[in-house]
């Protein structure tokens, strides 16, 4: 009989379980933070007992947002040799590491490369990622967050693609395949992790951890698409968010863990927590005592409980007296060895460090920062502009470097990072100024806007105004920006203002006042170099919002798949905006999707290759052809995002006024045009029920093709 992986892993994690203690069960359950000095060998003693079945490699609460040191792989090792050669049965620790969007080469945030819509090239980033992380003891990294958000006031927004579930499910699938590849237990790849599972996004109020109301309909439509494709490109391992959804927390909710996440979703890796979100149910409510924490958790199907020792501190106990079943123990411990034998941690648990040659993974990260920047406006063509210009570039990332890297930058090296002024410096043939930001320099700003002939702008917010627990009430630059700003337009010369920022800012009142925006994002490693090469028109900009960009912080949450109203009110999509609000317009200021590039493209009507199709026929795999011509009839050679939308405009539930089916980025030489074309089926068709049915239902479909949410170019479509 042919052994298989599966059946090899079972039997080596059945043989293993036979001969473990119960400590040692649990402290495969127990992820603890890298020891420092001070409790070092108290730390040993614990892996040498086998209570301790993986390290988080970061320290502090909030690991996005803490400067930690370089890794020491020798430390590491030295670690894993104990619980190889001296804990009773040698298993090895599992290296865990908020990896999120890059190593030592830093890529974008991760909602700047959602703007690629580039799947391939995310998922070759996280390659040269994980090859690097990899090379330095880390095992599985807490990546991909895809927490769907419509609120930028969240500071986590950065960490994933934004509001739309296709973007968020194609991002985690590309994410995944890049950490994980095709065979995980490669020394160069590692264990992904899709996080936060679920609905942390709508943390409400855009205020980090709070509480959450999703109704099981939003749920299986909007919140679930990701996780959904990551469980099916592979991903081995899920973490349990912070939140709870209609008053029950994940980390103690079967119904979320086991039932839909298990049993409805198929999810076979292992689950870890939040950090310290096993204790926290104290505080959320639902637990009197940390056994009863302990229990809930476990008993929900919790896995892995991290920093907190919860488990470790409790289970035992519970076990003993018969509360806990040692079954779910076990069954969480089964979990866990699967995987690390997976990941091939018995037979290679150390690190064979070595040097990586990075300029391919800096060129990917320079091609990743170009595709993700969105030009927003360019009125008359302002951009790009001449390198033999007077250019004046001013504010206060003009000599930045940290924040270009952005949030839940770990291993990063900002002093390795450009600026701005170095990249522009380095490109200008005529010549460069800039003069000090701020009250102390308006008298040189002003004799320098006065020298230019042309005024960049260099925007934006500081890399720690984004991330975990860095929430705001206002969705905006400074008030020293806007007097720049204002300072800069009432010269009258040409003013390009360039946003290095992490979410997405209300435009109302700074964009009027600019020639041309380009949202340049925290682009990680290379953002000044591609920002510097999109104003000279060396790269054509190429990006696509992922998340709309409201006008007023007052207008969130504003997002792009709206249902309808019973009145035509629908401000999104331009419909009698005033009775939104009588004091403002609440139409998005760029919307979903948008972003312009140096040349126009023009789109022909859709053609289908059947104007009907029956569920029969779509139920046994039949698809729908769409084909649209897109030409390009400008002056420059770029890449274009086309986006195919449908509408259902009669269903049993009602249905988003656009839903994101299918998107392709075309490179088209200027004067030539491309025909492009998409395949839709079953799949795309229908949605899902609040019992978590999905369905397909009879009647017609809109279908749009055009190069953002806001399109027309819309043909009918019949389901029989
Ligand atoms: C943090 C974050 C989570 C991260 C974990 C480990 O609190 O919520 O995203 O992976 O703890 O640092």
């Amino acid at each position: 009989m042919k052994i298989t992986n599966k059946d090899y892993y079972e039997q080596n994690v059945e043989k293993l379980l036979a001969k473990m203690s119960l400590t040692e069960k649990i402290g495969q359950l127990n992820q603890l933070e890298t020891p420092k000095l001070d409790n070092l060998e108290e730390f040993k003693n614990k892996v040498r007992e086998g209570k301790v079945g993986s390290i988080l490699m970061s320290v502090g609460a909030t690991a996005g947002n803490t400067e930690q040191g370089t890794i020491d792989v020798d430390f590491y090792n030295e670690l894993q040799r104990i619980a190889v050669e001296e804990s009773p049965c040698g298993i090895p620790m599992i290296f865990g590491r908020d990896v999120i969007h890059g190593h030592r080469t830093v890529f974008p945030i991760p909602l700047a490369m959602a703007a690629s819509f580039n799947p391939e090239l995310i998922e070759k980033a996280y390659s040269f990622i994980a090859k690097e992380a990899s090379n330095e003891s880390v095992h599985w990294t807490f990546t991909p967050m895809i927490d769907l958000c419509h609120d930028p006031r969240w500071g986590r927004i950065i960490e994933g693609p934004g509001e739309d579930p296709y973007v968020g499910a194609k991002f985690a699938e590309a994410v995944v395949k890049g950490v994980q590849g095709d065979d995980v237990s490669r020394k160069d790849k590692l264990l992904a992790c899709a996080k936060h599972y679920v609905g942390y996004g709508a943390s409400e109020g855009g205020r980090d951890y709070h509480r959450t109301e999703i109704s099981d309909y939003s749920l299986f439509n909007n919140y679930l698409p990701a996780f959904r494709s990551a469980i099916k490109a592979g991903v081995k391992t899920v973490m349990s968010a912070f939140n709870d959804i209609n008053g029950q927390p994940i980390t103690s909710s079967k119904y979320y863990l086991t039932d839909i996440l298990r049993n409805h979703l198929g999810f076979e890796g292992f689950v870890v927590s939040d950090y310290d979100a096993v204790c926290q149910l104290a505080r959320q409510g639902v637990a009197e005592s940390e056994a009863d924490c302990c229990k809930m958790a476990l008993n929900a199907g919790l896995d892995m409980d991290m920093h907190d020792s919860c488990y470790m501190d409790n289970l035992i106990k519970l076990v003993e007296d018969g509360i806990v079943d040692i079954g779910a123990v076990d069954d969480a411990i089964r979990h866990i060895l699967r995987i690390k034998f997976q990941k091939g941690l018995f037979d290679n648990p150390y690190c064979q460090h070595t040097t990586i040659e990075r300029s391919e993974h800096l060129k990917t990260a320079y091609e990743m920062a170009c595709e993700s920047m969105v030009l927003l406006k360019n009125d008359n063509q302002t951009l790009p502009i001449e390198k033999s210009q007077k250019i004046a570039v001013l504010g206060p990332f003009v000599h930045e470097r940290r924040s270009l890297l952005g949030s839940w930058t770990i291993d990063g090296k900002a002093e390795e990072t450009q600026t701005f002024f170095e990249e522009l410096s380095s490109a200008v043939t005529g010549e460069l100024r800039t003069s000090p930001f701020g009250e102390f320099g308006w008298n040189t700003t002003a004799s320098t806007i006065e020298w230019a002939d042309v005024i960049v702008l260099a925007l934006g917010e500081e890399w720690s105004n984004t991330g975990e627990s860095r929430c705001v009430s206002d969705i905006t630059i400074s008030a020293a920006q806007k007097e720049l700003i204002k300072k800069a337009k009432a010269s009258g010369k040409k003013v390009i203002g360039v946003f290095f920022c992490g979410r997405p800012i209300a435009m109302q009142g700074i964009a009027e006042d600019l020639d041309a925006v380009l949202y340049a994002w925290h682009c990680g490693s290379k953002t000044a170099a591609a920002a510097c090469d999109i104003l000279f028109g060396d790269i054509v900009p190429s990006g696509k919002l992922p998340v709309t960009i409201p006008r007023l912080a007052t207008h969130i949450p504003l997002y792009y798949n709206v249902t309808s109203s019973g009145r035509p009110v629908n401000s999104y999509y331009g419909e009698h905006t005033g009775a939104c609000y009588i004091d403002s317009v609440a139409a998005p200021y760029y919307p979903f999707g948008y972003g312009l590039s140096y040349t126009e493209f023009e789109y022909s009507k859709p053609s289908l290759s059947s104007k009907q199709i029956s569920i029969t026929d779509l139920k046994n795999g039949q698809k729908v052809k769409i084909s649209v011509n897109v030409r390009n009839v400008g002056n420059y050679d770029a890449k274009e995002t086309v986006q195919l939308y449908i509408h259902d405009p009669v269903a049993t539930m009602m249905r988003p006024l656009r839903e994101l089916k299918a998107f392709k980025k075309v490179f088209i030489p200027s004067g030539q045009s491309k025909t492009v074309e998409f395949e839709i089926g079953f799949e795309d068709l229908g949605y899902y029920l609040s019992n978590g049915k999905y369905i397909v239902e009879k009647g017609v479909i809109e279908i749009l093709v055009g190069s953002d949410c806001l399109t027309n170019n819309e043909m009918l479509f019949n389901i029989l």
